[in-house]
């Protein structure tokens, strides 16, 4: 990834959490996640209805940004959840709402790169990727 577009991003996830920018998410996408795309509450609960997932499964989520859908998913279905997104600024709030919703243990967000990505083969149940070609 270039680096104006790390910046880019990173400027996005710092301002996640102010007022206008929440009530605009919330209106246009139902979410409260600071979400940085085009995917709704309702698209991202068909996700998960189509993923099925349960307790003992290990969700993915490639471009995680802020924790939009993943932590949503991971909440919902009571499964793990590990972001992966190089923006550590989006990791640093996904974090936070893993610790607020109570998903501390089970909810990883980590700075790294999709297409290396830090985890083992054969160790991820299910991916989802929201608005990252
Ligand atoms: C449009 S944002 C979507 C973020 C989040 N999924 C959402 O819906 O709010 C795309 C994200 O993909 C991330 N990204 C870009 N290249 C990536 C890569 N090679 N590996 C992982 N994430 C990447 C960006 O940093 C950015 O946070």
């Amino acid at each position: 990834m270039i680096r104006h577009e790390l910046e880019h991003h990173g400027h996005r996830y710092q301002r996640a959490h102010q007022d206008l920018v929440l009530a605009l998410e919330q209106e246009t996408l139902g979410t409260d996640y600071g979400a940085n795309g085009y995917t709704t509450i309702d698209q991202g609960n068909r996700l998960g209805a189509l993923l099925d997932l349960d307790v003992d499964d290990v969700l993915l989520d490639l471009g995680s940004g802020c924790g939009w859908p993943g932590l949503h998913l991971a909440k919902d279905n009571g499964c793990r959840v590990i972001g992966v997104d190089p923006v550590i600024e989006g990791a640093t709030v996904a974090r936070s709402r893993a610790i607020e919703d109570d998903m501390a243990e089970r909810a990883l967000a980590v700075v790294g790169d999709g297409t290396d990505l830090p985890v083992r083969g054969r160790s991820i149940d299910a991916i989802v990727h929201s608005d990252m070609l």
